[in-house]
């Protein structure tokens, strides 16, 4: 029995998780696994009525889930950034969700901006470190607003967090078995320190552990080059927590948008998060007409990493055929079918395998 977490959280983000449980309720049904769900009802809302971003308890509580499916965070009435450091990033780094993986494919049926790329061309994966880097929170001001003032930002690096990032990324390439070649992006031309420490620990347990594993390297602003140009270089990305963000950001634009990008954030050995990576697009609130598609690939991969290899395979052959053969557009408004309708059609297509 699984037990899975779900916070809707602000804006869209409640609507597209229901269509996700719909979807995930199919799985279950058609592939005799069995699960509970309860809903949380962080986000905007509840701070805005309580004061209180995360109730003390819920850290603790969502450690006795196997997963948590989260719908989206941003409020039009809470100043950017205490919600997405209350809650996301509270939540990625006290369950220590190392990980942040982010597939970049693309189904057929969907357009890319890429002109002359299609689904045989764009198919990877970016592996980013979720817990470290310049999202560590170190540094400070100095004279503070005076005109002296200094501010630093550092970019934290050690070598367990860059080391079990990295066996990750190599087990993920193994396992994936594509071209079994992962590619390390950093910027160890100026970062001459923090990606230094990357290198060096790469190749160290790349060839003493993974020597199957073909191991490239490319610098941030070339990987954002060849993403355009070439993005069918790419079987597996290694990377930081500040590069991973931008660069899964260009992912998502060149798979079809943030209708269908979803991400997860992963402790191997504990509770996992997953999320689509769109905002919570608070205009379309209530109205039926957003995307649920990137909720329901996050649910997708939510039912990969909970070991239902062939739950998670019916429900990626479901988004495919929906994709290919239904939704008109992946903008919200424009699909051709309501939120619940398109959460009807993928469940219906899980059914029938
Ligand atoms: C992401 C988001 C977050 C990040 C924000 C909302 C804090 O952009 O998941 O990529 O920067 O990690
Ligand atoms: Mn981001």
């Amino acid at each position: 029995m699984h037990k899975i977490a779900v916070i809707g959280g602000d804006g869209t983000g409640p609507e597209v998780t229901v269509e996700a449980e719909k979807v995930l309720a199919a799985a279950a049904k058609s592939c005799g696994f069995t699960y509970e769900s309860i809903r949380f009802d962080f986000g905007g809302d509840r701070y805005l009525r309580t004061g209180e971003v995360l109730p003390a308890s819920a850290v603790e509580e969502m450690r006795a889930f196997d997963a948590i499916l989260l719908g989206a965070i941003g409020h039009p009435d809470v100043k950017p950034g205490i919600l997405e450091k209350g809650i996301l990033l509270h939540l990625r780094f006290e369950l220590d969700l190392y990980i942040n993986l982010r597939p970049v494919k693309l189904y057929p049926g969907v357009d890319t901006p890429l002109k002359d790329k299609g689904p045989e061309h764009i198919d990877f994966v970016v592996v980013r470190e979720n817990t470290e880097g310049l999202y560590a929170g170190v540094g400070g001001f100095l004279k503070k607003g005076t005109p002296d003032e200094v501010a630093v930002q550092e970019s934290v690096n050690t070598r367990r967090g860059v080391e079990r990032c990295l066996r990750y990324a190599f087990d993920y390439t193994r396992a994936r078995n594509r071209t079994r070649t992962l590619t390390l992006v950093g910027k160890t031309n100026v970062l001459t320190y923090a990606f230094d420490l990357w290198e060096r620990t790469f190749h160290e347990v790349g060839a003493a552990d993974y020597p199957d594993i073909k191991r490239d390297y490319a610098h941030v602003d070339a990987t954002c080059m060849w993403m355009v140009k070439n993005p069918e270089w790419f079987d597996v990305i290694v990377t930081d927590n500040m590069f991973g963000d931008i660069i899964t950001d260009l992912g998502a634009m060149i798979q079809g948008g943030m209708g269908i990008a979803a991400g997860g954030n992963i402790n191997p050995q504990t509770v996992s998060m997953f999320e689509p990576i769109g905002g919570s697009a608070p205009k379309y609130t209530g109205q039926g007409v957003i995307n649920p598609m990137a909720a329901i690939a996050a649910c997708q991969m939510m039912l990969a990493h909970l070991g239902e290899k062939e739950a998670a395979e019916r429900v990626d052959r479901a988004i495919a055929t929906v994709l290919s053969t239904k939704l008109k557009s992946m903008a919200a408004g424009r699909m051709g079918y309501s939120t619940s309708q398109v959460g009807d059609l993928v469940a219906d297509a899980v059914a029938k395998g």
